[in-house]
């Protein structure tokens, strides 16, 4: 398991997201404060969701043809995205975020 750091609580506002280093993961901030993560490209098509994907509650939009899908789980809601995203543990250590994956 590698726990990686992603940032300081403070870096993330709520309802914002971010693309960590590498690449691969995206870190976003529900409304209410907490943190998820997930894969950084849609499942639809490759495009950022920690750089352009939008939070609207406890989902997550692609806006490039706007899938929408279940932060905490990755479930896709609607199409056209029909494959699940890839979520990963998040851990909240003192005022750091750390992202746990394989
Ligand atoms: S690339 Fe995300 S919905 Fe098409």
């Amino acid at each position: 398991m590698n726990r990686q750091l992603a940032c300081a609580v403070d870096d993330l506002a709520p309802g914002e997201s971010m693309t960590l280093e590498g690449d691969q993961i995206a870190l976003h901030r529900a409304e209410d404060g907490t943190f998820f993560a997930t894969a950084d490209s849609c499942t639809h098509e490759k495009w950022s969701l920690g750089t352009e994907g939008e939070i609207e509650g406890d989902e997550l939009v692609c806006p490039l043809h706007m899938a929408r899908f279940e932060l905490s789980s990755g479930k896709p809601l609607c199409l056209p995205a029909t494959v699940m995203l890839a979520t990963y543990q998040v851990e909240v250590d003192g005022d750091q975020v750390y992202v746990l994956s394989q």
